[in-house]
């Protein structure tokens, strides 16, 4: 993508703020956000909190801001992210330390005059500090049009009795969101009811307050939903600015964890789209047994595979997620298990064939970006909705549900990577790429939302 002069307004460079939500998979885009506006010539400002905190190193681009996120311990260790957003949202709006964050930033005459703040849509608490000292806002939302379409339709879905979801209308579809069926929707396994109604409609009214949205996704993948946001909200812009990590001039540097870059040494010496790579993103996690089974699935498989093991994928493992005993004898030289991967390198490497992922909206573009099928795992939030549009909307893959038994596992790999369905949504994948290549190319959709939305941020302080 080709990098502009500096923006100037009445002579002088503006700058942006952006705060993401301290998880990988929000902290990721709102970067790439950051990159894509810093090679148009704005001054970046990040502001982080301390849990999960940012590496000021890894951009030395972007000037680094810490501010108090409050949460307290026994909520931060309870690894609930729907916890974690109320509390950091309290906290913030109790003590007033955003405010005064902002106040300091605002008032730093050694910076260009910020225009706006960039916020991920779960910091209410951040957008009403910034209103308060007449600071516009902007949201990003780092999930799918389809499912920022969902937040905003949850009241008519709990009217039309779809949620609470009741066991026997799992599989009932929602008529006025088709593809979707009651399992599919935002976090309808969830027992939290309350408080995910709580934090979707908070999420929705940070969004209608806004200065405008940027969505991660681009026209031509969800060309309904986008016109659905775009019928129902009133707010200045509705951008589809995806896939941001495609825009970025960097594509790493982000990471919360530190990456194993032998996997990519790895991959050369693999056959040409030979290789199933296995990731379940930042945060899912099964347990030991779950483990013994995808790990003997793969080695049955006879497929090669890249799989990531987090430390902390199994639940309640003190010895950081071991792998079964005789597994690395029986899959030697045919597969190999990394803690971290540089994700987005080894999608793009010619050697990776398919992905088994667990659709966070990340994952799923970075897959579609690379033209990669899928075996589809999702566990909770958006990740079910996901896996519906991949398989239900695109073609491009396919659940595997119930329970994680190695004899099912091994056949779902096959099929993927060997079997003629698996050839089939390999090339509508391949068709997908082709319009992610478009939507960036000169005159493309993504690139004319960006520069729609520097006119905005450019418009937004005289
Ligand atoms: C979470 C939720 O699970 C997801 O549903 C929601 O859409 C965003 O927040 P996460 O589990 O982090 O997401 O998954 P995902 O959205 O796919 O983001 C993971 C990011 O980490 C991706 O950008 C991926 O490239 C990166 N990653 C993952 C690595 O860099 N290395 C890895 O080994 C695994």
């Amino acid at each position: 993508v080709q990098q502009e002069e500096p923006a100037n307004c009445d002579g002088r460079a503006r700058r942006v703020l952006l705060f993401p939500l301290p998880f990988q998979g929000h902290i990721n885009p709102m970067l790439q956000l950051a990159d894509v506006l810093h090679g148009r010539g704005l001054a970046v400002t990040i502001l982080h909190t301390g849990f999960n905190a940012l590496d000021p190193a890894l951009h030395p681009e972007f000037t680094f801001v810490p501010v108090p996120d409050g949460i307290p311990a026994d909520v931060a260790a309870s690894g609930s992210i729907i916890s974690i957003i109320l509390a950091m949202n309290a906290a913030m709006e109790a003590s007033g330390a955003v405010r005064d964050v902002l106040a300091s930033v605002l008032a730093d005459d050694g910076q260009p005059p910020a225009a706006c703040l960039f916020i991920d849509a779960n910091l209410l608490a951040v957008q009403k500090a910034a209103a308060a000292l007449g600071l516009p806002t902007l949201v990003l939302r780092t999930g799918s049009a389809a499912c920022f379409s969902c937040f905003l339709a949850y009241p008519m879905l709990h009217e039309n009795g779809y949620l609470p979801p009741k066991e026997a209308e799992l599989y009932t579809p929602v008529k006025q969101l088709p593809p979707l069926r009651v399992r599919d929707l935002f976090l309808s396994s969830s027992n939290n009811h309350e408080m995910v109604r709580k934090v979707l409609a908070r999420a929705t009214e940070t969004v209608r307050n806004s200065s405008g949205l940027v969505i991660n996704t681009f026209d031509a993948l969800e060309t309904a939903e986008l016109e659905r946001i775009r019928g129902e909200l009133d707010v200045a812009v509705v951008l589809a600015a995806g896939p941001l990590h495609m825009l970025s001039a960097r594509s790493t540097g982000s990471t919360l964890l530190s990456e194993d870059r032998s996997c990519i040494e790895w991959l050369d010496a693999q056959a040409t789209g030979s290789v199933l790579y296995v990731s379940f993103g930042s945060l899912a996690s099964m347990d030991a047994g779950e483990l013994s089974e995808v790990a003997w699935g793969l080695a049955n498989s006879g497929q090669p595979f890249l799989w990531v093991v987090r430390r902390d994928l199994v639940r309640g493992s003190q010895h950081g997620s071991d792998l079964p005993e005789g597994f690395d004898r029986a899959v030697e030289g045919r597969g190999k298990v990394i803690r971290w991967a540089p994700q987005q390198e080894v999608l793009a490497h010619p050697a990776v064939g398919g992905f088994w992922t667990h659709n966070g909206w990340n994952s799923t573009l970075e897959s579609i970006a690379q033209g990669l099928p899928m075996i589809c795992r999702p566990q909770f939030a958006d990740q079910m909705m996901n896996t519906r549009y991949v398989e239900a909307a695109w073609g491009i893959g396919f659940e595997l549900e119930g329970e994680l038994e190695r004899g099912k596992i091994e056949k779902a790999i096959r099929k993927l990577m060997e079997e003629k369905q698996g050839e089939v949504m390999r090339e509508k994948a391949k068709e997908l790429k082709e319009k992610v290549v478009s939507c960036l190319g000169s005159g493309g959709s993504s690139l004319l939302a960006v520069d729609k939305l520097i006119d905005h941020i450019l418009s937004l302080h005289g």
